[in-house]
């Protein structure tokens, strides 16, 4: 069995961070999304991987990547223009060969590993299992309507009237039936091959298609909070104390990761947090949820729930909620009068 991992897309809801970064690298308690989706790979025992990467943002995929060696990974960069979930199979058709695969969205994260569903996909010899979960927006995703056995009915990517709550999860395991399917699907109202329709096809064709609910929780970060939610999530289940910075005339209260050369100076911080490597806090407070990167600086300033990527300054700010702020960014306080000076990119949103 192989893995084929979607990188690409085009990432527009999360502009401008995607302008300089894919949105699967984005991180979440100071790992990019995409890591914690190889961790669950690499798990499952596969070593034949196909990353599937976008041409604007290819290049940083392949420099966190690598040659996968980290996870124990062969990896294979398939480019890919964002034409589809199954466009990206077809791509990868050649990678693939005739092996069945488990395919993974790169900026899909779940609470629950993979193991179960390739045994389940293998001892049951399937075509393709498909992972649900109920949500309560489903005109945002593949919807699949089950009968009362739990047998598939009917798939419809992003219906307008839905026909229930349980979407598609970014997880999909297929045989090699898949590319036949995908041979007879054309382009939706998007102009995108969707993978929903390569897998109703499936079952039109009499191939053996089941769904699996899933268990745990599960986040697509496609969107600013759906970001700052998974950051919550990862921090509550996998961050530990560990304390390892210079803490001086401060508290450190509950889970809270500290890298060995980080300052925390005249401050609070109340975990769940982790702080990257030389990162100095002083004169502020970071609240539960938060996660700094690397090479930040914090000073007289109060933050919850935010994700700080690498090297920000963030000087007199008084309180900082709900905020996703990129690399190298700085956020400071006019001290002189109320004026607000901005000099932010393309596509940013401020609410002040
Ligand atoms: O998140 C689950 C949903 O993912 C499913 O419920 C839907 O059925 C499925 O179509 C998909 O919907 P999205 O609209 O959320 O997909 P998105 O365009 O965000 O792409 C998902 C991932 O796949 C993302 O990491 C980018 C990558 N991708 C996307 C496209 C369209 C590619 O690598 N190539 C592509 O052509």
């Amino acid at each position: 069995m192989k893995a084929l991992v979607l990188s690409g897309g085009k990432g527009t809801r999360l502009r401008p961070l995607t302008f300089t970064c894919a949105k699967q690298l984005i991180p979440v308690a100071n790992k990019p999304i995409l890591g914690y989706v190889l961790d669950q790979v690499a798990s499952t025992g596969i070593k034949k991987v196909g990353i599937i990467t976008a041409h604007e943002t290819g290049q940083f995929v392949e420099d966190y990547v690598r040659d996968g060696i980290v996870w124990g990974f062969n990896v294979n960069y398939i480019p890919q223009e964002p034409l589809g979930l199954a466009h990206a199979v077809k791509t990868a058709k050649n990678f693939l060969g005739q092996d069945s695969f488990v395919m993974c969205l790169g900026d899909n994260v779940t609470g629950q590993g993979l193991e179960a569903f390739v045994k389940k996909f293998k001892t049951e010899n399937l075509d393709a299992l498909i992972i649900l979960k109920e949500v309560d927006n489903p005109s945002a995703f593949g919807i699949a309507q089950l009968d009362a056995k739990g047998n598939i009915v009917r798939l419809v990517e992003k219906p307008k009237t839905p026909m229930g709550n349980l979407a598609i999860i970014g997880t999909y395991l297929f045989s090699n039936k898949i590319h036949q399917a995908i041979e007879r699907i054309k382009p939706s109202w998007r102009g995108e091959l969707e993978i929903t329709d390569a897998i109703q096809e499936m079952i039109n064709m009499g191939f053996s298609v089941k769904a699996e609910i899933l268990n745990s929780w599960w986040l697509d970060t496609g969107k600013k909070d759906d970001i700052l939610s998974a950051n919550a999530k990862i921090l509550d289940e996998y961050i530990e104390r560990d304390v390892k910075g210079t803490v001086t005339n401060s508290t450190v209260d509950g889970r809270v990761k500290v890298a060995a050369d980080s300052q925390i100076v005249n401050s609070t911080i109340r975990g769940p947090c982790v702080i990257g490597k030389n990162v100095l806090v002083e004169n502020s407070f970071i609240g539960p949820y938060t996660s700094i990167g690397d090479g930040s600086k914090i000073c007289s300033s109060n933050l919850e729930y935010c994700v700080v990527q690498d090297n920000v300054t963030i000087k007199d700010v008084e309180r900082l909620e709900d905020s996703l702020i990129g690399k190298n960014t700085k956020v400071t306080r006019n001290q002189r009068n109320r004026t607000l000076k901005l000099h932010v990119g393309d596509f940013s949103e401020l609410e002040v």
